[in-house]
């Protein structure tokens, strides 16, 4: 059984006191529901700014950090960046890797991604979220699986420890924009990620790995996409930064395990 993970990507959203009032919010809208045998691992990716003071306002509750980039050389002239043992110890146990708007906006490469993977697996003992992810022209010319395929190929590997890895499924075209996939296409790309995952890891490992749906999960959408069989819980923007909605998505998380 894999338990789901519902974590928040923040983006570059919320300054100290609206970052405090909304995991204040998460906590209580978690409170009761997840104690004891928790059924969903719930994880919030702040901006750098906010980690530490967010790990402190989060102790003592289930909620893990996560950073939504890293650097991936140690330490050195790269000004504005941050390193893998900075996030270690601002209290991060997760990082988000690939992210579409770092592959497209930020022009990350595959060779970029795989070395950011690596930095953090030897420099640290935090959980990598890797993002994959067709663009709208992609699906359109029937290029899926070739590009989300591609994705893997570039970072993954028997080197890649299954156990620190989360994969993230995000179709460009439904990052923000409000056309959330069907749960049949989800699945579909799903089924086919963890087909892959079972060309490198082998079926068990394979089975035992998480794969997130990311791109407009609201309250309204998460129960049905997270009821599919390959879907493990879902990555979260725009929702994620209200409080009650996030919470919802959290609620639909734990309800999904089969
Ligand atoms: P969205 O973002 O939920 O606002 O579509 C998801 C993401 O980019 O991780």
């Amino acid at each position: 059984m894999r338990k789901p993970l519902a974590a928040g990507n923040w983006k570059m959203h919320n300054t100290l006191g609206a970052g405090r009032d909304l995991v204040s919010g998460i906590k209580a809208g978690i409170e009761g529901g997840l104690t004891g045998e928790v059924a969903t691992e719930v994880l919030v990716c702040p901006p750098f700014t906010l980690l530490y003071p967010l790990k402190e306002t989060l102790a003592g509750s289930p909620v893990m950090l996560g950073a939504q980039n890293v650097h991936e050389e140690e330490k050195g002239a790269f000004t504005g960046e941050v390193s893998v043992s900075m996030l270690a110890d601002a209290g991060c146990s997760h990082v988000i890797i690939g992210h579409s708007e770092r592959r497209h906006v930020f022009g990350e490469s595959g060779e970029r991604l795989n070395q950011k993977v690596r930095a953090v697996l030897a420099g640290s003992d935090m959980t990598v979220i890797y993002c994959v992810g067709e663009t709208l022209n992609d699906r359109e010319a029937g290029q899926t699986e070739q590009v989300v395929g591609q994705q893997m190929d570039e970072v993954l590997g028997p080197d890649v420890p299954a156990d620190r890895l989360v994969i993230a499924y995000e179709p460009v075209w439904a990052i923000g924009t409000g056309k959330t996939a069907t749960p049949d296409q989800a699945q579909e790309v799903h089924k086919f990620i963890r087909a892959r995952l079972s060309s490198i890891y082998g079926e068990e490992a394979a089975d035992g790995l998480r794969i997130l749906y990311g791109g407009s999960v609201k309250p309204g959408n998460a129960a049905d996409l997270m009821g599919q069989p390959d879907v493990d819980g879902a990555l979260v923007g725009g929702a994620c930064l209200v409080a009650d909605d996030f919470v919802a998505i959290i609620k639909a998380a734990a309800s999904s395990v089969r």
